[in-house]
């Protein structure tokens, strides 16, 4: 007999957000809409004031704040995270602005099922304060990625990227905001692309199919 793997209808999709939530919410809302067929079971945050939280909680969905600080390593903190993961049956990681790097504990069972938005056009400006590193350089493009994540700081496959012009006048603050509004629409469009499940890799390099 032979079996066929059957296509699953709906992801489930967990978060891991650190503090504003505005991705989250872009993404929580077309979902709620249907653009994205999907469920959303739980938004985790490593931080107990994160504005994300209550954002959530008004939008009707699962929220926890799970205190780093409580566990002896970043890996025990990461298993927690993980189990809590797994019983809510976690097709998806969406990491919206989680500001903690993730050790190979919690990679390697949601290898490329953990995206990330990242303020730059990578390979260019990785980790912290992507924008203010744009505006220091005196790049004239700038723009935001939506990538897996992998053991690296912003190295993993890239799923979409989209530019926006630096003008003269541009700050870190007012680049920010202009790239947020891309970031918002690429993370819709590459959850979009994974829940149907229309995304192949191959050698770091990410297919639309
Ligand atoms: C975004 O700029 C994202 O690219 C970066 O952290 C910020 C989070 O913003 N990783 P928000 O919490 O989604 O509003």
């Amino acid at each position: 007999m032979i079996f066929t793997k059957k296509k699953k209808s709906k992801k489930n999709i967990s978060f891991l957000v650190s503090g504003r939530g505005s991705n989250f919410q872009a993404l929580a809302e077309k979902v709620q809409k249907g653009y994205i067929n999907a469920d959303i079971k739980i938004v985790i945050s490593d931080r107990g004031d994160a504005p994300v939280l209550k954002k959530a909680e008004m939008m009707g969905i699962n929220s926890l704040f799970i205190d780093p600080k409580k566990f002896s390593s970043r890996e025990a903190h990461e298993r927690e995270i993980l189990q809590i993961l797994h019983d809510k049956e976690t097709d998806l990681v969406v990491a919206a602005g989680y500001m903690r790097l993730l050790t190979p504990v919690f990679i390697e069972p949601f290898r490329n099922r953990i995206i990330n938005i990242h303020p730059s056009l990578l390979p260019a400006f990785p980790g912290k304060d992507a924008q203010a590193q744009a505006i220091e350089h005196g790049v004239k493009i700038a723009g935001c990625t939506c990538h897996f994540i992998d053991e690296g700081t912003d190295t993993g496959p890239i799923i979409m990227q989209t530019a926006v012009d630096v003008t003269q006048e541009d700050t870190a603050d007012t680049l920010s905001k202009k790239i947020l509004v891309q970031e918002h629409k690429i993370l819709c469009e590459s959850v979009k692309l994974f829940c149907e499940e229309k995304i192949k890799i191959e050698n770091r390099k990410v297919y639309i199919i």
